[in-house]
């Protein structure tokens, strides 16, 4: 019946859905954003190094500003991403880098970046946040 027919598309299109998912995990190695729930670790803003190659940078939005304002990584290194907000809703997105998270106040957003390539990589507010939001940006030194 054309019922059936629908109800196996469906399902057909989820199960692709599903595959693309894990293709872009797996073999694409594509990072999907996670979501944590706050807790005090992230008050400072801070960059920490784990071993030689890989840190992890505790980034707080607040308007109108990131912080840190810049952090230096070496050339070759893995990066956590960690972003949570101070006040209102902030946007967190890395140029040249398929970043694009939300600082929310009361969670931390994470993400994984390789920087395999030197360069200024700017950081943005891309969520409208009052009439400082243009201004609120960071830097992310790759040497
Ligand atoms: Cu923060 Cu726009």
């Amino acid at each position: 019946t054309f019922e059936r027919k629908v109800i196996i598309t469906a399902i057909l299109v989820m199960g692709l859905f599903v595959f693309a998912l894990f293709y872009a995990l797996g073999a694409r190695k594509a990072d999907v954003t996670e979501c944590l729930p706050y807790n005090k670790t992230y008050e400072t803003a801070r960059v920490e190094q784990l071993d030689k190659t890989t840190y992890q940078i505790f980034y707080v939005a607040r308007m109108w500003s990131f912080e840190p304002s810049v952090a230096y990584i070496p050339v070759g290194s893995e990066v956590d991403l960690f972003v949570t907000s101070h006040d209102v809703v902030h946007g967190f997105n890395v140029y040249d880098k398929n970043v694009n998270m939300m600082a929310v106040p009361g969670g931390v957003s994470k993400t994984t970046v390789h920087f395999d390539h030197p360069g200024v990589y700017k950081i943005v507010c891309h969520e409208f946040c009052g009439t400082g939001h243009q201004n609120m940006q960071a830097e992310i030194i790759v040497n």
